[in-house]
Formats: C-alpha cells, structure tokens, sequence
C-alpha cells in the first residue's frame, strides 16, 4: 500500500447535487468541472441543444429523451481536493436509482432557485439526505433575477425541511439590482460584473467597507448592513459540529449562470465537506483508512440497445484501494470473482481506470453477477454491508405477460429485475395480481424494455396510478380492510402494505383503524 493512502482517502470530496428540474444543477456543475480543469468548454455536461452527450453514451434511451439516465460520475481535482460530483437524474428520469445514488456520496449541494425556493423533487431527495443524516450544503441560484427576498427563502428552508441554516454570504439587491455578496465568512464584498482585480472589497472589523466607496451611494448597501446585523443577533451560529451532522445547512447565494460566488462556494465547500465516511457493516464500522478494500454496489446500469447486452455496475469504494485485475470477494454469493475491466466515468470520456481509493466511485463492467447493494471485500473478508433503505414507490402498474405462454419467461424476468433492484414487486392480498411500484415513469419504461430484450417477453401494463404507500407495522391486519381505496398487499418479503387512493384515504383509514400502526421507511430511517 502507498505511502500516501491515508492523504490520497481524505482529500476526497464525494457529493450530489439535489434539486428540481431546471433549478441549475448542469450549470452549476459545468462552472464547478471549469474550475477543476475538467472540461474546456461549457456546454459538454449536457448538450440539450448541442446534441453533444458528453457524460455517457450508453443508453439508447437517454438518447431519444434528450437527457441523461446515467448518475454517471464526474470527478475533478482542485486546491489538492479530489472531488467526485454523483449526477442524481430527475424530471420523468427520476427513479430508485436517484435516491440510491445518495447513499454514495458524503455529502449533498442542494440547489435553489431563488424565484421559486423548494420544490417537490428537491424536497424528495432532501429527505433521503436527511434520513442519512449527511452534511447538506445549498446554493440559492439565479440572484442575477428577480427572485423571492432571501430572508423569506431561509425562512422556507427551515420550516418545510427542518433545518436550521447559515447564509455564509448575503445578497445585495437582486435581479437588475443585482450588486453582489456580502461574504459574512470571508469578511468581503464579492461584486457582480466587476473586474477580477476589483471585484473584492474587504470589510474591517465592523463588518463595513472602509472609507469612500461608491457601492456606500447605493441604499442596497445600508439595507444588507441592517440584514446582517438582523442575522448576527437573531440568526444561527454556524457550528461545524451541526454542519457534520447534517443538522444545519451552510447557505450561499451566487448565479451559476454568470459564474458568481461559484468559486467561493466551491472553496468554503471543500473545507467543510467530510472525506469519506466509515459505513455500518455486519463486523461493525467499517474505516474509510482501512487498507483492506471493499465497497458496495449502489446502482446497475443495463444497456438498453440490444446489441450490446453489457451493464455496468456502479461500486463506491468504502475502504483500501482498487487496483485493476484485483480479486474480490462477493459474500452474498460466496464467490471470488476478478476485477479486469472497470471504468471510471469523467465529464468528457469515459476512461479506464487503473486505481482509485476509499470515496471514489468506478463503474465495473457486469455479465449479471451483481445486485444492487451487494458488498464486495478483498481477500477472504466475509463482511456484508447495511442492506440499501428501502424506497417508497409512489406509482403502480399491474402487470401481465402478453402471450399466456411465456410465463415461465415471463416470471424469471421480473423475478431477476426485481433482485436487481430495477423495480419493485407487490401482489395483492386476496387475488394474487402483480403490481409493480417505482418511484419514476422511466423504472417502467426501462422494465418494460428489457423484459422484451433480455427475457424475449412482452408484458402488458395496466395503469392504477399514484399511490401513498404505508407499510404494516407488526403485521397482523385483518385481509377484509383492503378495499379499492386502501388495498392491502404484500411486498416482496411478504410483508403487508396498503395502497392509499389519496391522503384523504389514508386518514379515513387511520381514523376507522387506529389499532393498525402504518409506518413510511423514508420517514422512519
Ligand atoms: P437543471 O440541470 O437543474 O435542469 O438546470 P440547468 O442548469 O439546465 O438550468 C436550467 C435553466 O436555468 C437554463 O436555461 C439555464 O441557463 C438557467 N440558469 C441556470 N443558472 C442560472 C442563473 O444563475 N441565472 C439565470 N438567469 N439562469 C440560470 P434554459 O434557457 O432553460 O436552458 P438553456 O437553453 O440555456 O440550456
């Protein structure tokens, strides 16, 4: 083992960008892969309208759509930190695959638009942060427009995710008023479209600009002052402690777009995001600085053009480091198996990767050993890691095989993408149907596909829509409470759900059967 392993695992930076669509996650990742000398040029992440792909060529599908399927990884290095961005897929491409992507990363870049503040699918991700208790840092995007005021975007912040936050910078004005940040951590100014060599101010003790200065002229400047005093004496302190916890939330403001408070927010960022962390395991917590490797397997990518049937797994290196050719240990299966070809994804190319350490993530290729979540070790360790959570679907489907003759095909089919992780499947108590349930439209897309391309089978799926999923604590519930409103299913590990038509159904239910204890695992984890 080198010398430098120990430097190698702590200057990782491993984290997601959360959001809702269109909130600025590809922008800002651009600027952040800029800065890291990762790509030349802006408008290589996500070639919306270049048609360019840059992150992954994969999948026929991610072609037709126009957007990426991959969470494909992008790693850059900067100031002596090696930063490995998880890219978590949304809109009609978001799927299990996006909140499992988050049990890989150390830490999450919520990302806002300041018109718009939280929005369904950030608050969504948020909860997975949240359930992991995982530092969450957020960047308020878009300040070169008219947004909400940032005392008004703090407050949401704190009551719907029950946070508590610390703005590390501060806006001055907005929108065309838009003069630039107070940076109550770095004690400057920060000015908006002003020249590299004069765009920061330093601020003395008293937290003003010093003598003469035209931004003083402005009423923008006396109102943050009172801001920032509001702030210091009614606002939270900043703990590092907290942040570490993911108990509060460091805030900056910037314009991705323009590249504003982008650097700043990578800077402060890389100084408080945790290396990689030790991760629960059957023989205990398992050290990051351990030299022993091991990882899991958080995502399956199959391919969906028929003519290559090769799937890549997505593995995080938990401890030691991976060399290719290395045998690994698969304890699930009990199995020794060599890691030959294995590929690291990076915003322009996908390369081959020869090394990589504890934080890091690399893509393996996969012939159909591998299932979400499973562990691998080196040599002859036997240790599993915590199963993945599970995920609440929230969309149903009943599903059949079209042609009554397969169902042999049919079966070994769903029973494998099920195993995978591709899907899940529940079946109703009392006529045994098969529902499958995702979190995304795309699950049933991708399932649908490679039902047709890998098991030669054509299914049928019939729509029961969006559903509000609660599990059966104990188990015991008497089968002729399930009705159209409320149908009662088993999952996959013939544990009891209901289905819920709406809320309204849900708290009908719970009043009518207080005995009958209902639980959500992402709200329980
Ligand atoms: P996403 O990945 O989160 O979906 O968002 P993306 O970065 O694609 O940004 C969504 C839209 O918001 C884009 O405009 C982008 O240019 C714009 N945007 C991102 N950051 C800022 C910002 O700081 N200020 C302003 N004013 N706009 C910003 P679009 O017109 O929808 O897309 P495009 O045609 O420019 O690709």
């Amino acid at each position: 083992m080198g010398t430098n392993f120990k430097d190698e695992v702590l200057s990782r930076r491993t984290f997601a960008i959360i959001s809702h669509p269109d909130a600025g996650k590809t922008t800002l990742t651009e600027k952040l892969l800029l800065f890291g000398g990762a790509i030349r040029d802006a408008g290589t992440v996500k070639g919306k309208k270049t048609g360019k792909y840059a992150t992954s060529d994969w999948m026929e599908i991610e072609k037709q759509r126009g957007i990426s399927v991959t969470s494909s990884v992008m790693q850059f290095d900067y100031n002596g930190s090696r930063v490995n961005i998880l890219d978590t897929p949304g809109h009609q491409d978001f799927s299990e695959d996006t909140y499992r992507t988050l049990t890989a990363v150390d830490s999450a870049v919520m990302i806002i638009d300041s018109a718009k503040g939280i929005e369904e699918q950030t608050l969504k991700l948020f909860k997975v942060c949240r359930m992991r208790g995982i530092p969450i840092f957020t960047f308020i995007n878009k300040l070169d427009r008219q947004g909400r005021t940032p005392l008004e975007l703090l407050a949401e912040l704190e009551e719907v995710m029950e946070i508590e936050s610390y703005p590390m910078n501060w806006p001055i004005g907005m929108g065309k008023e838009f003069l630039g940040i107070y940076d109550r951590f770095n004690k400057r100014i920060e000015q908006f479209r002003v020249d590299e060599e004069s765009r920061f101010i330093s601020l003395n003790e008293d937290g003003e600009i010093e003598g003469d200065h035209k931004l003083k002229d402005s009423g923008l400047y006396d109102q943050t002052l009172e801001e920032i005093m509001l702030l210091n004496e009614a606002g939270n302190e900043f703990s590092v402690d907290k942040v570490k916890n993911g108990e509060l939330t460091p805030v900056f403001f910037g314009s991705a777009l323009t590249n504003f408070g982008v650097q700043t927010f990578l800077e402060s960022y890389l100084q408080f995001a945790p290396p990689p962390q030790s991760r629960n395991s059957t023989v205990g917590k398992i050290d990051p600085l351990s030299e022993a490797f091991s990882g899991f397997i958080f995502k399956i990518q199959a391919n969906m053009n028929p003519a290559h049937r090769d799937r890549i797994a997505f593995l995080r290196i938990c401890s030691g480091r991976f060399e290719r050719g290395m045998s690994v240990n698969i304890p699930r299966i009990g199995k020794q198996i060599k890691l030959a070809q294995s590929t690291q994804f990076m915003a322009d190319d996908r390369s081959t990767v020869d090394e990589a350490v504890s934080g890091d993530i690399i893509g393996i290729y996969d012939t159909g050993t591998y299932q979400i979540g499973d562990t691998l070790t080196s040599g002859k360790d036997n240790f599993q890691f915590d199963r993945l959570p599970q995920f609440t679907p929230e969309l149903f489907v009943k599903v059949y095989a079209k042609n009554v003759m397969k169902q042999k095909h049919f079966h070994k089919g769903i029973q494998q993408l099920v195993q995978e992780g591709a899907i899940q499947l529940y079946k109703t108590v009392k006529t045994e149907d098969l529902l499958l349930g995702a979190v995304g439209q795309l699950q049933f897309e991708v399932f649908e596909h490679r039902m047709k391309n890998e098991y030669n089978t054509e299914v049928i799926m019939e729509r029961i829509g969006s559903k509000i999923v609660r599990w059966v604590e104990g188990d015991e519930v008497n089968e002729n409470l399930s009705s159209a409103r409320s149908l009662l299913v088993h999952d996959r590990f013939d544990k009891k759900v209901f289905l819920f038509e709406n809320d309204f159904a849900l708290r009908w239910f719970q009043e009518k059967n207080p005995d009958v204890k209902l639980y959500n695992p992402m709200d329980s984890e």
